[in-house]
């Protein structure tokens, strides 16, 4: 008799993948691949379409990008989860992960109880012009001993991030002081477009793409758990 295979989907875990978009990236990536299992963790509600972010420069065209992102469905293998990045990653049993991702959201921001206390912030934020939250960098460096410790052996962590001041430093902070073992890439936004083909620039986080009119290059870094 032929035994039942036990055959575990790769978990994906995506923090900070609302934004403005309804976590398109995130749905983008769930239909691609189906046979994953993926999860999206942040504070702001998926059907929450106000703007976090209300100073962000946002084009003719970006705005009408927004507008059809919005109205994306869910795909069943996506569970967004609505919690701070450690309440979202405690959800998961140690060593049980594949990949943890974060596209402009781990190293920028600190720690928040709920979406009013992180509106707050952002408002205050745009009073005073912050680069990164004060508090971020101790909550960055707890943020990434707790992906550490739930990836597998091997498991990867790719966080997108601006370089701005104390942003590039709390992650290079937290590297430093994890196991991982970590490089640091530039990428190159210059041929992506603002577009939401299915073919060209799919998987594009808005934020990727508000970023095309600001000088400060984007980087990621790229952590594998050893
Ligand atoms: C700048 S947006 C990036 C969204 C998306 N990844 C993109 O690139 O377009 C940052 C996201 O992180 C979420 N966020 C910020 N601080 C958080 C925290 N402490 N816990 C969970 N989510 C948080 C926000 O709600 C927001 O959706």
């Amino acid at each position: 008799m032929a035994s039942k295979l036990n055959i575990q989907k790769k978990k994906i875990v995506h923090l900070g993948n609302v934004g403005e978009d309804s976590a398109y990236r995130s749905k983008q990536l769930a239909k691609r691949f189906s046979n994953f299992d993926f999860y999206g963790v942040d504070l702001k509600k998926i059907t929450d379409s106000s703007l976090l972010h209300p100073n962000i420069r946002i084009s003719e065209t970006l705005r009408n990008l927004r507008d059809r992102r919005l109205l994306k469905p869910k795909p069943k293998n996506l569970e967004q989860i609505q919690k701070d990045f450690v309440q979202g990653l405690n959800r998961f049993k140690d060593g049980s992960l594949d990949l943890v991702s974060s596209d402009f959201g781990v190293g920028f921001y600190k720690k928040e109880r709920n979406i009013g206390k992180l509106k707050s912030a952002i408002k205050k934020e745009m009073d005073i012009g912050v680069s990164a939250y004060i508090g971020a960098d101790t909550y960055t460096r707890k943020v990434i001993n707790l992906i550490y410790k739930k990836l597998k052996p091997n498991g990867k962590v790719i966080i997108y991030f601006f370089n701005t001041p104390r942003y590039r430093e709390n992650l290079i902070f937290a590297f430093e002081n994890s196991g991982f073992e970590y490089r640091i890439e530039p990428v190159d936004i210059s041929k992506i477009q603002i577009n939401d083909s299915d073919k060209v620039s799919r998987y594009n986080s808005f934020y990727l793409l508000e970023r095309k009119n600001y000088p400060e290059p984007i980087y990621r870094i790229i952590g594998v758990k050893k």
